[in-house]
Formats: C-alpha cells, structure tokens, sequence
C-alpha cells in the first residue's frame, strides 16, 4: 500500500453486473482473491443489473462465471463463501428509485464501523454521468467513509469530452477516490518492466538514445469485435488500444526513474513522456500513422468474416480495426529514437511485445553471414500469451572460424507451480486497498488525447487513408512505410 492508502471498504457496488466485462474479468478475478482469502470477512458486494432476476438465478450467473472462466479447477468453499457475499439489486442506471434501493440495502445495519464503499462502473461510458448524478442525489458519494468510484476506459471520446467528463466527476469525488482503470498497468510484464530496468545495474545504463536504436510496441490480437459491434464501430481502435493501453505502456517503457514508488512519483513521470511526445502534424498525419480495416479472410484454417458483414457493422462503416504509429519523445534521454505502435483485430495471432533494438557496434571486427550482419542486440519483454524475456546476443559460431551468430537468453517471469495472476486480480485488490499506482490520473488522460488528436482529426476528413488487410495477417502493407531505415522490420516472433 502506499501512504494514500486508506481503509478497505465494507460494500463493493458492481453497476453493470450482468455484462460481459463482469461476467468475464470482475467475477473470476474477485473469486480468486477470496480463494486467496484477501477479502475482508465483512466485504459485501451489490450487483446491479437490468435483468429481472431472483437471488437463486443471480447465483447461477455468478457461479456460472466463476466456473467458466477457473475450469476443473474450482474450490466449491471459497465459491460458496463468495457467492454468499453478493446481493442482487435488479433496476435501471437511470432510474432514481434504483438509487433509492441501494441507499437502503447500503443503509443496514452492519457489524464493525467500516463506512467506505466502492463503485465499480462497468458499463458503457455514455452511462457514467447518469450514474454518479444519481449516486450524488441519494447522498452516496459522501458520508463519513472514503469511497472510491473505478471508472473504465475509454475515458471521453476526446479531450474536451474527457474533460468535460473529469469536471463533471470532480463534482461528487475528489481525484484520489477516482480510479481510472487501464488493466494493461496490471498486466504482470508490464509491471515487471520498472522492476526489470531498475533492479538491474545491467540494463538501465543502457536504456536511452546512445545505445537504443529504436523501440517496437505490438499488442496483436486474433479476436475480431466479438458482440461488441454497438461500443467498437463508434469508437476504433485509436482510442479503443492506442490512446490508453499502448501510450501507457510507451510511457512505462520511457519513464525516468521515479523519486519514490508512491502512485503520484510513478504517475508524475509517466505524464512527463506523455507530454514530452512530439505532435504529429495534422497535415502529415500519413507519415506517422497508417490505419487499417479486416476484410475477409482466414486465421486456424477457417474463414472469417470482413469487419463491414460482422453483426451490427453498418455496410458502409469506416472505422479502423488496425493502428501503427511512429512516435518521438523529444526529450534528454529519448530524443531521435523512433517508438513504433501497432494494434489490431484479426491479426495473425494473439501477442503483445516490446522489442528494444539496439545500436550496431561502431566497427565489423568479425565475419558474419551478410544476413546477419542487420542483426543487432534485441530485448524483448512478452505481455502475452505468455509472459517472457528475452536478449539477443551475438557469439562465436563454434568452429574453426571466428564468425558470429545470434544466440538467445530467454526466460519465462514464472516458475514452475507459480500460477498467473489476471490483471483485474491485481487491480481490484490495489482498489480495495487504496492503491492509485497502476490506475491513470487525469492529467495522463489529457496528455494521451493530445497526441491521438491529429490522427482523429485527419482521419475525420479524409475516409481515404483507410487500407485494408485480410483477417488473419499481420495488417496493412503500408506499416512498413513508418520506418526511418530500411533496417527497421517489425519483429512479428522469437526468431524473425
Ligand atoms: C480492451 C479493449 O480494453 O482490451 C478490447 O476494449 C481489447 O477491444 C482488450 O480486446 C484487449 O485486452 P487483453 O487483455 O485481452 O489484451
């Protein structure tokens, strides 16, 4: 915990209880902390949700959640002790007397004095201000407890939304009790990357402009929109990826060091890169960003759809289901070092990676294959599927010549027996305890719109610069048109 750390909550309200980010990340991941036994005996969760059920109904959705997403592996203790915390509260966001009815389940009278209350808003961000005028008309968000609201992202559709959003928030909570939630910041690699630069005398020296070439950031997933066509046709992937998880962790990536680990030290330098990116020019938006839409093809041997025939995607649709940029951060330590991003939907696989090149050597002392001779040091740091590092070096080919090849130092984060952890695990229980380190503080979200802004508005004006790519690929042609150097390729697996 960190000193804005205060006491964990008694009541945890869940808005949004019958969807599918509850149903696929909240519920499993607070079961496994009560198998885990970090939940206060006095914890109490209230579901709300718009379908009309009774208790025992409610209870087979949520074991049946729990269930799905744990397998074989569940404890039928730990479930039951769960399920036994929950009430189910059936009403509409925007109705007032739903407001009322939780006031009185919130109310009742309960063993200890713990007086904080969480509300985790998983629900659509048009339905956010709704739900805390009305929290705020029943008196929810005050009272002598410190309560937290999660909110997730995307937080506004654009800057002035975003603040228009934030001013509109700041009117029942204070800034500390608002926890923005970005869960790649919980992602296991992601928090190892502060560990992993500044625990090791071995690679910080070297993680600035004199000795890193440039920096590549995938987050590739083979999924397409799923049911989510309502939510993703307005909103693209831009800022659906790009403007939160991979500015995040560009931003974890280029940090300085913090002065302490305390959630304001860490988000001070993160909001530093943020603000240090240089904007790219609305006219010049095709030199830095190339974006891209699925049409039909085929990924493990089936076919799949194009995004425009996906359920609920108008015919005519252009948002873009793919993003590569180039970006620069013009500051001491990064200036001139290119950082590529590139996301999308229905890409050849699932795989998230951030590749670190490095600088050739001054001088070719040794005989190297001419193929080889473009190889340089790499680090890559996996996200996902697994969670791994790996440096590329070069050593002696063994034989009776002096020439070189690369050689590979890879290692998993886990050992054998270590379970992984999901990211909503860490960041519900960094919410219970109070902990902001890994949720985004507004001026982060300021920042972050920023530099999306001229894509947005380029891309606004002309629905030309859409390419396409087949689903199942690796996305447009043109991404390979970013790079400052024919050197430069993206580095799609281990070996190429
Ligand atoms: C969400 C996006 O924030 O992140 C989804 O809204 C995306 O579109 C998801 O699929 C990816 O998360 P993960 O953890 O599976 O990489």
């Amino acid at each position: 915990m960190t000193e804005s750390a205060s006491p964990g909550p008694c009541h945890f309200v869940i808005f949004g209880a019958t969807g599918n980010l509850a149903q696929v990340k909240l519920f499993p991941a607070l079961y496994h902390l009560e198998r885990a036994g970090r939940l206060n005996e006095d914890l109490l969760f209230v579901a709300i949700g718009r379908r009309p059920w009774d208790d025992s109904r409610w209870r087979e959705h949520l074991e049946e959640a729990v269930r799905a997403a744990a397998g074989e592996a569940v404890d039928e203790t730990a479930l039951q002790r769960f399920a036994d915390r929950f009430e189910y509260l059936r009403g509409d966001l925007n109705e007032p007397a739903t407001y009322t009815e939780l006031f009185e389940v919130l109310s009742r009278p309960r063993m200890g004095s713990c007086e904080n209350i969480v509300f985790y808003l998983a629900i659509r961000p048009d339905d956010f201000l709704p739900v805390v005028n009305n929290l705020d008309r029943v008196g929810l968000n005050r009272g002598h407890g410190r309560h937290r609201i999660v909110v997730e992202k995307p937080f506004g559709r654009d800057l002035e939304s975003a603040r228009e959003l934030n001013r509109e928030l700041h009117q029942h909570f204070d800034e500390e009790q608002v926890f923005r939630i970005d869960h790649y910041l919980g992602k296991e690699t992601v928090q190892n990357l502060l560990v992993f630069r500044l625990a090791n005398t071995l690679i910080e020296p070297l993680w600035n402009r004199n000795f890193v070439d440039h920096v590549q950031i995938t987050v590739a997933e083979d999924i397409g929109i799923e049911d989510r066509a309502g939510y993703f046709d307005r909103t693209g992937t831009l800022r659906d990826m790009v403007q939160n998880h991979l500015l995040q962790l560009l931003a974890s990536v280029a940090m300085e060091p913090p002065a302490t680990m305390d959630a304001n030290d860490r988000r001070d330098e993160k909001v530093k890169v943020l603000r240090s990116i240089r904007p790219i020019p609305v006219s010049r938006a095709g030199d830095f960003a190339v974006r891209g839409q699925y049409v039909a093809g085929e990924g493990n041997g089936a076919r799949m759809a194009a995004y425009r025939d996906e359920n609920d995607v108008p015919d005519s649709s252009v948002t873009e289901t793919y993003v590569a940029l180039k970006l620069y951060i013009d500051n001491w330590r990064w200036r001139g070092v290119p950082f590529y991003l590139r996301t999308g939907k229905r890409l050849a696989r699932k795989q998230s990676i951030i590749a670190i090149r490095f600088r050739q050597p001054p001088q070719q002392l040794f005989r190297t294959a001419i193929q080889e001779r473009i190889r340089s040091n790499w680090i890559y740091l996996s996200l996902q599927p697994d969670e791994w590092m790996q440096m590329e070096l070069r050593a002696k080919q063994p034989g009776l010549e002096l020439e070189t090849r690369t050689v590979r130092l890879n290692t998993g984060f886990r050992e054998e027996g270590e379970t992984s952890l999901d990211a909503y695990e860490t960041l519900l229980l960094d919410v219970i305890e109070g902990d902001a380190s890994l949720f985004i503080r507004f001026d982060e979200v300021e920042e972050s719109w920023k530099v999306v802004a001229p894509l947005m508005e380029a891309w606004s004006q002309d629905s030309r610069s859409l390419r396409v790519y087949p689903a199942g690929t690796w996305g447009p042609e043109e991404a390979t048109l970013l790079f400052d150097s024919p050197a430069h390729v993206w580095r799609k697996n281990l070996r190429g």
